[in-house]
């Protein structure tokens, strides 16, 4: 009984693990997860019935075991070092001279390295003996550290048994526990729909998580990991290259990253940061640097190693993402719709590469979540080319009685009054165009590359303009005159010929970019790109009432109103009339003639089509100036109906519209389509 139990127990063990293994590893799976969690059940009651069978790689030990009292401490065999760092290009080839020198490299030689991306997470030390883990620990000190076995054997990545017939006697590996960006949004999720506190970044929840006493806990994260050196080994001969060792440990399923290169030379080494640099958002896990490591072994023993640091290895730092800073004041403001976002005035601190001094806080609803008040200690964040943005707030710091912020009653800009309506998450200035902001920021839209697109009107020069008082509205700008220009600071005549220049060629425009360029509100490239498409001229476009409006695919009533909105308005309409006598032109689009040819119809459509669906038949019909509507009533001209239709056609039959098939509906279409 207990020999086939066992048989079994071992059978079940293989498959599941190699079912991980193809799932995280290979990420290619073979089997459902119910199909697996099924397998899984089968073990678990097998070794219910026999404790004695439960082997030390069996994956049931995925799912935790009972709380420890404490973690047991264990004393690393070859200590754990961590690694200098660079911060410029200039320290990295510091490193690589000394490399070069201690090596006695030949003139003109190059050094190879790998480079590894430098995960931020947690050093692990792993002890195959065997071929089976028998232990894990933390780095502690880099003498001593933690038995955090149980908790890693519930990374399901991580194999409990190397995949090879000759495992060596001990292949100790070291690699860094981490937590991808999914599974700490995730964790963070579940921990605050329980009312707990969310972890500050991925590597305190990794941290956090592979420090619990309860390892069911950390079975409930899901954690990763990637190995990327060798501790102790013992009865076999390691491989003689960095980049030879990472593709052994792979051989044996353990996960290793892919992200590595070869460079030869510091100039290959910063290359590779850079691009490194440009991935890091699309890796899905944090990354706080890439380490460079000479890659022949042979040349890493003769380097050797300072008192805690290799000297073979380096570690380039990316410019932190974070930093703390002093947030001086919160202003706000005021954008082309008026809207007001409050923006924080921060002590300047440097962070992400460069110096910030402003950061964004979204909206009142930002702020209100965040907690942010005056004269706080705040955490300020700028990752890749995003907007800096305030990330939380250090409470400790609070100083007491700090003031919450207020959205202002009145515009801080035109003092006309702030409004948020029903609905709206933004409150906004009231004052149109007699706010000077929403003017100017109207001018900036009207310039930007996918509006207008006048090369050389950027914002900086909008601001300059209207502080200038040379331009109040988007119609000033082709009234600038050469000598105006010239007469503000830093601007040549060959710069103000050159600006006047473009102002001129960019008069020719399409329809679409005009539309965006007005800066509607509501009306965003998307939503421009489809009124131009669908009424093909402005004339038409500005006749159109609320419902016909609605016939626009995309456009729906917000958007409708909008616009209406805008063209009712006299200033608006002066304006536009101002920018076309200064010769702003744009082809009008050719379909407007034939758009006509169904107008004053109005069709329903039933069933399901066969030659195309019934959203690219409403289009079709609705592009032939035809009403499409969801209902039968008497006004309706005709109903097509395709397969299955449901009650509309008898609706349509009692109140004497006909009905007509596909069939019909095709030619109809043909006959009317150019
Ligand atoms: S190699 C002799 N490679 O960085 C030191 N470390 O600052 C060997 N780290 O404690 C370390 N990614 O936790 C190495 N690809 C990588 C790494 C890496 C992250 C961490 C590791 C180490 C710390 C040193």
């Amino acid at each position: 009984m207990t020999d086939k139990a066992e048989k079994q127990i071992a059978e079940l063990s293989k498959t599941l693990n190699e079912h991980l293994y193809r799932y995280h590893v290979q990420d290619s799976p073979t089997v459902s997860d119910a199909e697996y969690d099924a397998l899984f059940k089968q073990l678990e009651q097998l070794e219910a019935q026999h404790p004695h069978l439960i082997k030390p790689d069996s994956p049931t030990h995925r799912v935790g075991g009972p709380p420890l009292e404490g973690f047991e401490q264990v004393k690393h065999k070859v200590p754990m070092l961590s690694l200098n760092n660079a911060f410029t290009f200039e320290e990295l080839s510091d490193f690589d001279r000394s490399v070069r020198e201690r090596l006695e490299t030949e003139e003109g030689g190059e050094v190879t390295y790998l480079a590894e991306p430098k995960l931020d997470g947690l050093a692990i030390s792993l002890r195959y003996e065997s071929g089976i883990l028998v232990q894990a620990a933390t780095r502690g000190d880099g003498t001593t550290g933690e038995n955090v076995t149980d908790n890693i054997r519930t990374i399901s990545m991580l194999p409990l048994k190397l995949r090879t017939k000759k495992p060596p006697a001990v292949l100790e590996v070291r690699g860094e526990v981490f937590m991808d960006t999914a599974s700490f949004d995730e964790s963070n999720k579940s921990l605050i729909a329980a009312g707990d506190k969310p972890f500050v970044n991925p590597r305190n929840a990794a941290a956090g998580s592979l420090r619990q006493l309860d390892s069911r806990k950390t079975a409930k994260r899901r954690l990763s990991i990637y190995v990327y050196s060798l501790g102790e080994v013992e009865g076999v001969e390691a491989p003689a290259s960095q980049f030879k060792i990472l593709q052994w440990l792979s051989g044996f399923g353990l996960p290793t990253n892919t992200e590595i290169k070869e460079c030869i030379g510091p100039e290959a080494c910063f290359k590779f940061y850079e691009f490194i640099l440009k991935r890091r958002p699309l890796l899905g896990y944090d990354i706080d640097g890439v380490v460079f490591k000479v890659d022949d072994m042979i040349q890493q023993r003769e380097l050797g190693f300072r008192s805690r640091t290799p000297r073979w290895a380096i570690a380039q730092k990316f410019p932190a993402e974070e930093a703390q800073t002093q947030l001086l004041d919160v202003e706000f403001q005021v954008g082309r719709t008026g809207a007001l976002t409050p923006v924080a005035r921060l002590e300047p601190v440097f962070v992400g590469g460069v110096t910030v001094s402003n950061a964004t806080l979204h909206n009142m609803d930002e702020i209100e979540r965040k907690d942010i008040r005056r004269k706080d200690t705040v955490i300020v964040r700028r990752a890749g080319d995003v907007i800096p943005e305030v990330a939380r707030v250090v409470v400790e710091r609070r100083k007491k009685g700090a003031r919450k912020v207020k959205m202002p009653a009145r515009c801080p800009v035109c003092s006309s009054p702030v409004e948020r309506a029903d609905g709206d998450a933004v409150a906004r200035c009231t004052g149109g165009l007699s706010c000077a902001a929403q003017r100017r920021e109207g001018i900036k839209h009207y310039a930007s590359r996918r509006a207008m697109d006048i090369d050389g009107l950027g914002d900086k020069l909008v601001e300059q303009l209207s502080e200038a008082g040379l331009i109040n509205s988007i119609d000033d700008l082709y009234k600038l005159t050469a000598e105006q220009l010239t007469s503000l600071p830093r601007m040549g005549e060959k710069s103000a010929t050159n600006l006047l220049e473009s102002l001129e060629k960019a008069k020719q425009t399409t329809l679409a970019r005009f539309v965006f360029g007005l800066g509607i509100r509501d009306v965003g490239e998307g939503g421009a790109a489809a009124l131009a498409d669908h009424f093909g001229s402005l004339d038409a476009i500005m006749a159109a009432d609320e419902t016909s409006l609605e016939t626009v695919e995309d456009i729906g009533p917000v958007v409708s109103a909008s616009v209406v909105a805008f063209f009712a308005n006299a200033d608006n309409r002066a304006m536009i009339n101002a920018l076309i006598d200064h010769g702003v032109n744009f082809p009008v689009l050719e379909k407007a003639a034939v758009e006509q040819r169904l107008e004053g119809n109005t069709y329903v459509l039933t069933g399901t089509l066969s030659s195309m669906s019934r959203d690219q038949a409403k289009q079709k019909l609705q592009r032939l100036g035809a009403k499409v509507s969801g209902s039968v009533s008497k006004k309706t001209t005709a109903v097509y109906a395709g397969a299955s239709p449901g009650s509309k056609v008898t609706k349509a039959e009692s109140l004497n519209v006909p009905v007509f098939d596909e069939d019909a509906l095709q030619a109809l279409l043909n006959e009317n389509e150019l």
